[in-house]
C-alpha cells in the first residue's frame, strides 16, 4: 500500500451512526504515516468517546470552541494552520449544511473556515437526506469551491433503509484521499510522492468526465440513459498509463476507480458542471466521455409523486453544454468531446467538432447493431480540424488505449 508519509490530518467527526467507522480510519491513517488530530461535534461525543480518539491518535481530542484547556494546547488557529489536509469523516447532513453556509458555530466548523488547506467530506446519512434536494444543493455549492466529497456508498443502512448514504469504509477513502492528494499535487508541481510517471503525457493534468446523469423528478424517480461509463473510465485509465495526472468526474457507475486517479462523483449535469468549471483552471486535457442528460425536469419536486391522472406531463429544461462551456473559456485546455450518432456519422460530428469549438471530437454510430453503450466493444472515427482516424469494432479498453495514444499525439503537436 502506498505511503502518505508525513501529511497532517485534521480528521472532523460529526454525529452520525458511522462516527464508530471514524476511529477505524484513524488508525488506516497512522498505518500510512499520517499524523492525525481530531476534532469532534458535540453530537459526535454521544456516539464516541473523545478519549477513544485520543488514545488512537496520540493526541488531545477538540471537542468545544470555548474550551480555555484546549486553547492552552494547540489553539484552534494554530490547529487549522497545522493541517495539511482537513477530512470530515462521517460529513452528516447537518454539518454539510453549515459549511455549505460558511457557518462557525462549533469548532469543526471555525476549523474549515481557518484553515487554507483542502477540505475533504465523507458524507454519511438516512438515503432520502441525501437524495434531499437541500442536501444536494449544499453539495453542489460545497463542489463548486472545490471541497472533495468521497463517496457515499450505496447499501442498506442503519435505520433499515437500502439507497445511497453509507459513509466509505475507512480503506476506501484514504484510497481516495490518496488518489487525489497524488493529482492535486502534481497539479501545484509541489508534492515529490505524486512525480509523474515516464511517458508522452508525463506531468499533463487530464480532467475527464463519464458516465450517466441522473435528473430527478421526484426524491426517488430520476431521468437517466443507459451509459455505462465503460469508455470514459478507460480513457481515464489509459491517460494516467500515458503518465498524465487524471481527476475523472464521475456520474453514477458500478465502476471501480482506476488506480492513480482521482474520482470525484457527482450524480447530475448541473453537479457535473460545477465539478468541472471549478477544476478545468487546472487541467491541459479535457476529454468529455460522460453522457450528459441534455435536459432535466424543469422543477423537481420534494415529495414522491403519487399516481392520479392517466397522463403526467414534466416540463423539461435545458442544462448547460459542459463541454461547449470549457471549449469556449477564454484560456481553454486541449478539449476533446465524443459524439453518438445513429446516421451520418463523420458530417454530424464534424458540424459539432466546429460548432463547439473542439480539438477532436471521437464520434460512434449507435444503433442496434452497432457498439455504444452497455456494449463492451466500439468502433470510432476521431476528427479534427485537419485530420481524421479510424478505429475499427474492439474491446473498449483496447480502444481507449488507442485512442489515448492518438489524443497524446495531438496534444504534443498543438501550438
Ligand atoms: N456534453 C456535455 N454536456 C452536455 C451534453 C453533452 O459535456 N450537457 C458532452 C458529452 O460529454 C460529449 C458531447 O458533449 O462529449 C456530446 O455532445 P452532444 O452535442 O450532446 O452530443 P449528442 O448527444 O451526440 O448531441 P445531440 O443530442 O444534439 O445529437
Amino acid at each position: 500500500m502506498a505511503p502518505l508519509p508525513d501529511v497532517q490530518v485534521l480528521l472532523g467527526v460529526s454525529g452520525g451512526i458511522a462516527a464508530y467507522k471514524a476511529a477505524d480510519l484513524v488508525r488506516r491513517l497512522r498505518e500510512r504515516g499520517c499524523a492525525v488530530r481530531v476534532v469532534m461535534t458535540a453530537a459526535a461525543t454521544a456516539f464516541v468517546s473523545p478519549l477513544t480518539f485520543q488514545a488512537l491518535s496520540g493526541h488531545p481530542v477538540g471537542t468545544g470552541l470555548l474550551d480555555p484547556a484546549a486553547e492552552a494546547g494547540m489553539g484552534h488557529i494554530e490547529l487549522a494552520r497545522w493541517a495539511d489536509l482537513v477530512l470530515m469523516a462521517p460529513a452528516t447532513a447537518d454539518l454539510i449544511a453549515r459549511l455549505a453556509a460558511g457557518l462557525a458555530d462549533d469548532l469543526p466548523t471555525t476549523l474549515v473556515l481557518a484553515t487554507s488547506a483542502p477540505l475533504y467530506l465523507a458524507p454519511a446519512m438516512n438515503q432520502q437526506m441525501w437524495r434531499h434536494p437541500a442536501t444536494q444543493e449544499n453539495l453542489a455549492r460545497l463542489r463548486g469551491r472545490g471541497v472533495r466529497i468521497l463517496g457515499p456508498a450505496q447499501g442498506s443502512q442503519a435505520c433499515g433503509d437500502l439507497g445511497p448514504g453509507r459513509m466509505l469504509e475507512p480503506t476506501q477513502i484514504v484510497e481516495a484521499l490518496l488518489a487525489d492528494r497524488s493529482a492535486a499535487g502534481a497539479e501545484t508541481g509541489t508534492d515529490p510522492r505524486s512525480a509523474p510517471g515516464p511517458g508522452p503525457l508525463a506531468g499533463v493534468r487530464a480532467l475527464v468526465t463519464a458516465g450517466p446523469t441522473r435528473e430527478p423528478l421526484d426524491p426517488v424517480r430520476y431521468l437517466g440513459n443507459r451509459s455505462s461509463g465503460r469508455m470514459g473510465y478507460a480513457v481515464a485509465a489509459a491517460l494516467a498509463g500515458l503518465g498524465a495526472v487524471v481527476t475523472l468526474v464521475s456520474g453514477p457507475t458500478a465502476l471501480p476507480t482506476p488506480a492513480g486517479v482521482a474520482r470525484i462523483d457527482v450524480e447530475t449535469a448541473a453537479e457535473m458542471h460545477a465539478a468541472v468549471l471549478g477544476r478545468v483552471g487546472a487541467a491541459d486535457l479535457f476529454v468529455a466521455a460522460a453522457a450528459v442528460a441534455d435536459y432535466r425536469p424543469a422543477a423537481p419536486v420534494a415529495q414522491k409523486i403519487k399516481k392520479a391522472d392517466t397522463q403526467l406531463i414534466v416540463h423539461l429544461v435545458r442544462n448547460p453544454d459542459i463541454l461547449a462551456a470549457v471549449a469556449a473559456l477564454p484560456d481553454p485546455p486541449f478539449t476533446v468531446g465524443f459524439a453518438a450518432e445513429t446516421e451520418r456519422v463523420e458530417e454530424q460530428a464534424r458540424t459539432k467538432l466546429l460548432a463547439k469549438g473542439l480539438c477532436m471530437i471521437a464520434a460512434n454510430q449507435v444503433g442496434a447493431e452497432q457498439g455504444g453503450f452497455e456494449r463492451d466493444e466500439n468502433a470510432l472515427i476521431v476528427l479534427w480540424a485537419d485530420g481524421r482516424r479510424d478505429f475499427p469494432m474492439m474491446p473498449k479498453t483496447r480502444l481507449a488505449g488507442e485512442l489515448a495514444q492518438l489524443i497524446a499525439e495531438r496534444y504534443v503537436a498543438s501550438p
